[in-house]
């Protein structure tokens, strides 16, 4: 089933997980249609959060449900043009995956509470204040737009434990490389 969406899931180290995300200029039906598509792919790939570059569009475009779950729609929350405003409360250390990173964790230390400000997707403005798991999730996603990776928060211990998976990674990048470039186009 999940090989009929449309949205695919980039993998470490594509070059798109890498850029600084810009923002979304139009509140259109386009939009509208890529948080619908976000939204499928997450839960297909049962993942809490996700945000447009995991899915190749470099724009500030992030969808959570902290349940995971796609019946649970009073949990969704579409975040456009997102801000985090101001980060307080205990460091907190907790284990995090990523769909870029498939087969990683790692304990991750973030700060408790966070304040942000963004957009839904029909252009309303939000200003939410969050705290434990949803707070923990909507930072993941927002370093993912700013460029920023689990490999770069990961303790230097977890990044030696993970070291075999990270290599495996870079080597199925290369070859998919590798492939694209004998495809005539
Ligand atoms: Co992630």
């Amino acid at each position: 089933m999940s090989e009929e969406l449309e949205l695919r899931v980039v993998h470490y180290p594509e070059p798109v997980l890498r850029k600084l995300a810009d923002d979304v200029e139009a509140f259109d039906d386009e939009l509208r249609e890529t948080v619908k598509g976000m939204f499928e792919r997450m839960y297909a790939d049962k993942g809490v959060g996700l945000a447009a570059p995991q899915v190749g569009i470099g724009r500030r475009i992030l969808v959570i449900n902290q349940t995971g779950d796609a019946k649970n729609k009073d949990e969704e929350l579409a975040l456009i043009n997102i801000r985090i405003t101001d980060r307080s409360g205990a460091k907190v250390r907790a284990e995090e995956g990523c769909l870029s990173f498939p087969g990683i964790y790692a304990e991750i230390e973030r700060p408790d509470r966070c304040k942000l400000s963004a957009f839904d997707p029909d252009g309303n403005p939000l200003e939410l204040e969050l705290d434990g798991f949803l707070s923990r999730i909507a930072q993941h996603e927002y370093d993912h737009l700013e460029g920023v990776l689990l490999v770069d928060r990961m303790t230097p211990a977890d990044k030696l434990g993970n070291r075999a998976a990270l290599e495996e990674l870079v080597e199925d990048y290369r070859e998919r490389r590798k492939k694209l470039a004998r495809k005539p186009s």
